[in-house]
């Protein structure tokens, strides 16, 4: 192990020394600074180019400054902007009757955020619960999966188990039973121990956790447990979403609808904050003015932006070109950990990917190992320790997977003992 990092230019030593000091510490970016991305590549402020193999989690599945989409959002911004939706405006109908058609439901609320349209979510759940079923009021719960990554509001932080994400912003919201991932019996336990369950809230791939794929059969079979206790089936595919996992959204795999489908990050290409919560009349219907919304939610630029988008993946096959490619990919790493015994697992769908690094989740071996990728001209990051999530734009082609698997395998070459 040891061979020198390569040294950080003057410029970029500047720039990340201005983040440093004029923001707030956040977060812990790898010591890279960018410039320009265009599909799969990204470049730096000196020049060198990289693949971008996290595709800002998951939000530029249709790789980036994608043409179709930037025209989209330039000549939609020249127009007419923001209008809040004290108005109506000439584009929002236009997207929500696209959007709804897409993916197969009545109605679409727009927000901005996935955190934001989490907590729609979980406010339209709420209401529902109270005004459809006939849970006492305030006494509805949600139940939610250990290891959940939702985002970072107060409220979805009060269920998240992640302690960095939680000391110290407490009082936390009522209201969550958390059970185990990827099992069943908690879930019917759950659901047969109350009658104030309202819903479901489920990631069906936990993302941040380090791409955990749940057992085959899980998500249909939650869902129907579900539908039997009259209790709502809430999918978060901010991540998974839109082609990422090899299908329009991970829940087909299982051929499951949702009852609430939670999306954001890739609905707009990663070049604008979209996101949107979809759910059919008797659910949607129970929200009435005033009960919820955002000034910016659904503004001309954020629907003209998703149209293009969603366009996009269809028209390049993204979804069949992930599963392709993660077949290849996954088919590549395992060979790599054949050879090479620092990882230790690889897992995924499509082309959300993590390998498991042989080492502690207290390591920083799996950092070390990503700064290495960056030398060698590919970007990962780490989540959790031990983890690397590989999540490359969905318009990769086979010839540049194989070169990625050249670069991880001679990064990887150099931690040997
Ligand atoms: C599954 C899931 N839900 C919600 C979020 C939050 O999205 P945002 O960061 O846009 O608020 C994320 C972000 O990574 C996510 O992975």
């Amino acid at each position: 192990m040891g061979h020198k990092q390569e040294v950080l230019s003057s410029k970029s030593e500047v720039l990340i020394e201005k983040e440093n000091k004029y923001g707030a510490h956040n977060y812990h970016p790898l010591p890279v600074v960018l410039e320009r991305g265009e599909g799969v590549y990204v470049w730096d402020v000196d020049g060198k180019k990289y693949y971008d193999f996290l595709s800002a989690y998951s939000a530029v599945n249709q790789g980036h400054c994608h043409p179709k989409i930037v025209k989209a959002m330039t000549d939609q911004a020249q127009k007419l902007s923001l209008t809040s939706r004290a108005f109506y405006n000439d584009k929002l109908g236009e997207y929500e009757e696209y959007v709804t058609n897409y993916f197969g439901f009545d109605k679409v609320l727009p927000m901005n955020t996935g955190a934001e349209a989490v907590e729609t979510a979980l406010k339209l759940c709420r209401k529902w619960a109270y005004e459809v079923k006939g849970i006492h009021e305030n006494l509805a719960q949600i139940i939610v999966c250990e290891n959940n990554f939702h985002g970072r509001t107060t409220t979805i932080i009060s269920f998240s188990n992640d302690e960095t994400a939680r000391k110290n912003f407490g009082p936390f919201t009522d209201g969550f039973i958390k059970i185990e991932y990827d099992n069943l019996t908690a879930l019917e336990k759950v659901l047969e121990s109350s009658k104030n369950i309202a819903g479901f809230l489920v990631e069906p791939i936990q993302g941040e956790a380090g791409v955990y794929v749940p057992s085959e059969g899980y998500l249909a079979k939650a869902k129907a447990l579900c539908e039997k206790h009259n209790v709502l089936f809430i999918a978060d595919e901010v991540q998974t979403g839109i082609a990422r996992t090899g299908k329009l959204l991970a829940v087909h795999h299982e051929n499951v609808q949702p009852d609430i489908l939670i999306l954001g990050k890739a609905i707009s290409g990663g070049v604008y904050p979209v996101s949107a919560v979809l759910a059919n009349n008797e659910i949607m219907n129970v929200i009435k003015p005033g009960q919820h919304g955002s000034t910016f939610g659904g503004n001309p630029v954020a629907a003209a932006v998703a149209i293009a988008a969603l366009e996009v993946v269809k028209e390049e096959n993204l979804a069949e070109n992930a599963e392709r490619l993660g077949i290849i990919l996954r088919k590549g790493l395992n060979e790599i950990k054949e050879r090479n015994n620092l990882i230790t697992l690889v897992r995924g769908k499509g082309l959300l990917n993590a390998i498991v690094i042989n080492c502690g989740e207290d390591s920083d071996l799996a950092w070390e190992i990503c700064l290495r990728f960056r030398d060698n001209g590919l970007l990962a990051k780490p989540t959790h320790g031990n983890k690397i999530r590989l999540a490359p734009p969905l318009v990769m082609t086979e010839e540049q997977i194989q070169e990625c698997l050249e670069i991880i395998e001679k990064s990887l070459e150099d931690f040997r003992d």
